[in-house]
This record gives structure tokens, C-alpha cells and sequence, in this order.
């Protein structure tokens, strides 16, 4: 049996753990363990070229080849994977996989020494897409060929909500891909047999924790440690000077990052997505905050703001509006600061390690498991314990938060996020 994994969507702290839990939990029970490069796109592009033997992209024949992919000189997607001290694409039984370049191949085999080391690097090393071509009906029924030609049975796609809404996708459509591939005349009638059902599970890997069903996403807790460590170096040079700060944070259309991070910083406001502020204007309940917090004795003002924060009316709130408002209205020295992708990058926190790779483990043994009756997982956790939960009913319930956003039920939208919420 052959099982494969991939990497989609944004990168988060915590893919590469998944990478590695997932090769080798499938080793030890026994499958053939393959990568995807590039997501989807690896995908839909499959291997154009054949496994090649020759030393020159071998690093462990040529060692000099591996540096020359550390110096970023090797051609396309060969410099997006970095390596350890272990050999590239060296597998389980120590059979070196025919040394085989990377160039025109996005699907290859990787055994226990490629993912040795992995669980501490940040991003993603077999690299990761937001593929458009996977979007179109053609570019899946290219994956669904490439995933059959190279004879892989089962996937795990780790990303966030578009990449699992694209697997539930992909696994409803493959009864009429094997259909349209069998009456091309591309696979024979024995690949049929063999592959008319698909075994898919998702993880979620993303910094927005914007997924339903789980508490946590991998690679939430590293960014968020990340805020937090950037909210105390702005702490000191705020205090210095008595400023105000306001801190703009990533979560796309989820306010938990800024939220959790306000909490772990006393931040003076913060503004989410799923509950705007109350009052109209909303200037005037912020500004009534802060005056007190400064009354009261606070020497520096944050202002927290997610990236996808909006008024009662659906009116982003941009943080240098917000800046332009402490400014004008309380007279405070403020200044913006946008963290951008330094929240998203570098090596994942413990936790970042961990769920990953109880989750990965969880994952094979769940597609172990599946026959064509049981429905898709998605691997989550829930109080502290792994859970597999329809992976439909998952990506079901986040549209759900996103739809009561922007029919402005923001009351909803909050108890979707948490069913225990209380207005
Ligand atoms: O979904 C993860 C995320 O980092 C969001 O928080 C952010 O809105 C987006 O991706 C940024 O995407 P990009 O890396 O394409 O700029």
C-alpha cells in the first residue's frame, strides 16, 4: 500500500512534524511512503520525468550536489526543500531512491532518514501552493490521474480550511474521475479495481485557527507565541516613551489571534471579526477605554487589531484609522505596527510539535481504517484529546462562521466558534 502526503495553503509552524509523523507512523505499519511536493499543484503536475540515476543530482553519490541545493542554484522547487545532515530521499530499508532528481517529478518516495530532524523546522520543506489549477475540474481529474499512475491508495492533505474543503472535494468527485480516466482509455481495468475509493484525511495546519470542530489548528500556538514575544519588545519602547500602539495581526477572517493575544498582553481594545464593538460609534467606546486605563494609571496603550476586523456595518477597521483616532481624540503619540508573515514563520513552539504528531499518527492509523462507508476525516482535538470528525461536516461548519459574519449575525457567528459563548 501506498500512502502519500502533502502540504497546502499557507505554511505553519508544525507541517514539517506532520511530514514526518505521517512517513513514519506509515512505515511502521507497513506502507510505501510518498510526498507531494508543492500541494495540490504537485499534484495536478505529477512526474513528467522519470526517476533518474545520474550522480550529478545525487547528493549521496555527489555530494557536492546537495551543495549546490543549499546554494539555492538547483533549478525550481529543488530550492524550496532544505536538508539535514541525512540524505535526500534515502528511504526506509536504506535504499537510496534511485537518486532520483526532483526536476519534473512532485511525487516521490521518502523514507524514515528524509524526515529525520523535521518536527524543529519552521514552514514547510516539500513546499506548499495555493494551487489555482486545482480549483478547475480539469486540474482534479489531472491529480486524480497523476495519484493513480504513480499507484498511491491513500492521502493526507495537511492545511487549512480551502485545502480540506478542496480534499472533500476531490474524494467526492472520484467515482466520476475514475469514470472519465477509464473511458479515455487512461487507466486500465485493473488500476479501476484498485483504486475506486479514495482514502483521504485532512489535519489542520494553519495560523488562523479558523477551523470548526477542533480547538486548535497546528501552527496557531507558534504564532501566537510569536505576538506575544513581538507585543513585548513593543511593551518596552511603549512604556519609554508613554505611546500607543496599535498591533495588526494575521487570523484572515478569524479574531483568535488577536483576541488570545490581547488577553495575554492586557491589551487595552481589540477588535474581531465575529463580535465588532457594540457601540455606534464604535470610536467613542475605544476611546472611553483607553481614557480610563490611562486614568487609572497605565503608562502605554495597545490596540489590538485582526487583519479581518470590521464594524457593525461590515466597514474593515483599518489600524491606521484607528491610529488616526487616538491621535486626534486622546492626543496620544501612536504608531502602527503590522507583523505580517513573522508571525507565520520560524521553528514551531512544543505544541507545535506534539499535536502534530499525534495527529499525523492518528491519521494512518484513520485511513487505515476507512473503507468506501466511512466518511472522510478530518483529524482534530478536542479537551485535550485527538478526535476524527467528518471532514465534511468540519468544512461545513466553518462556512457556517463565515456566512453568520457576513449576514452580520455576529452572535452566531461567536457560538459557532464556541458553542458555549453567551452573548
Ligand atoms: O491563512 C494564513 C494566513 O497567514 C492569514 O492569516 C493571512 O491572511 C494570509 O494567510 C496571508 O497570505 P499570504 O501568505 O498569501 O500573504
Amino acid at each position: 500500500m501506498k500512502l502519500a502526503v502533502l502540504t497546502s495553503g499557507g505554511d505553519s509552524a508544525g507541517m514539517n512534524a506532520v511530514v514526518r509523523a505521517v512517513v513514519k507512523a506509515g512505515i511502521l505499519r507497513g506502507w510505501e511512503t510518498w510526498i507531494v511536493r508543492e500541494g495540490y499543484e504537485g499534484l495536478v503536475r505529477g512526474n513528467t520525468d522519470p526517476p533518474t540515476t545520474s550522480t550529478l543530482d545525487d547528493p549521496v553519490a555527489d555530494p557536492s550536489a546537495r551543495q549546490r541545493v543549499r546554494g539555492g542554484k538547483a533549478t525550481n522547487f529543488i530550492a524550496n526543500l532544505r536538508f539535514g545532515d541525512g540524505d535526500l530521499l534515502r528511504d526506509g530499508t536504506g535504499d537510496h531512491c534511485s537518486g532520483q532528481t526532483l526536476k519534473g517529478r512532485y511525487i516521490v518516495r521518502a523514507g524514515w532518514d528524509d524526515v529525520r530532524g523535521w518536527a524543529a523546522e519552521g514552514g514547510t520543506l516539500i513546499g506548499t501552493a495555493r494551487s489555482k489549477t486545482f480549483r478547475t475540474p480539469e486540474g482534479r481529474l489531472a491529480a486524480a490521474h497523476n495519484l493513480i499512475k504513480e499507484g498511491i491508495d491513500a492521502l493526507v492533505v495537511c492545511g487549512g480550511d480551502g485545502s480540506l474543503t478542496g480534499a472533500d472535494i476531490f474524494r467526492s468527485e472520484w467515482p466520476s474521475h475514475i469514470s472519465t480516466l477509464q473511458a479515455d482509455g487512461k487507466i486500465s481495468d485493473e488500476q479501476v479495481e484498485k483504486h475506486g475509493h479514495l482514502r483521504i484525511v485532512g489535519l489542520v495546519g494553519s495560523i488562523d485557527n479558523d477551523m470548526s470542530m477542533t480547538d486548535l489548528t497546528i501552527g496557531a500556538p507558534t504564532a501566537l507565541h510569536r505576538i506575544c514575544e513581538a507585543i513585548d519588545n513593543i511593551n518596552s519602547t511603549a512604556a519609554s516613551h508613554s505611546r500607543a500602539f496599535v498591533l495588526e495581526v494575521m487570523g484572515r477572517h478569524c479574531g483568535w489571534l488577536a483576541l488570545l493575544a490581547g488577553v495575554s498582553a492586557g491589551a487595552d481594545f481589540i477588535f474581531i471579526p465575529e463580535r465588532p464593538p457594540q457601540s455606534d460609534p464604535w470610536e467613542d467606546e475605544m476611546c472611553e477605554a483607553i481614557y480610563r486605563h490611562r486614568e487609572v494609571g497605565k503608562r502605554k496603550t495597545l490596540v489590538i487589531v485582526a487583519e479581518g476586523a470590521h464594524d457593525n456595518n461590515l466597514k474593515p477597521i483599518r489600524a491606521e484609522y484607528v491610529k488616526e483616532v487616538l491621535t486626534d481624540r486622546l492626543g496620544l503619540d501612536t504608531r502602527v505596527t503590522t507583523l505580517g508573515h513573522t508571525q507565520r514563520g520560524g521553528r514551531p513552539c512544543a505544541f507545535d510539535r506534539i499535536l502534530p504528531t499525534l495527529q499525523g499518527m492518528e491519521a494512518v492509523k484513520a485511513l487505515l481504517e476507512a473503507t468506501p462507508d466511512t466518511p472522510s476525516y478530518m483529524i482534530g482535538v478536542r479537551e485535550n484529546k485527538i478526535t476524527r470528525v467528518p471532514l465534511m461536516e468540519a468544512v461545513a461548519m466553518t462556512r457556517a462562521v463565515a456566512d453568520a459574519i457576513a449576514a452580520r449575525d455576529f452572535g452566531k457567528a461567536m457560538s459557532l466558534r464556541d458553542p458555549e459563548f453567551q452573548q
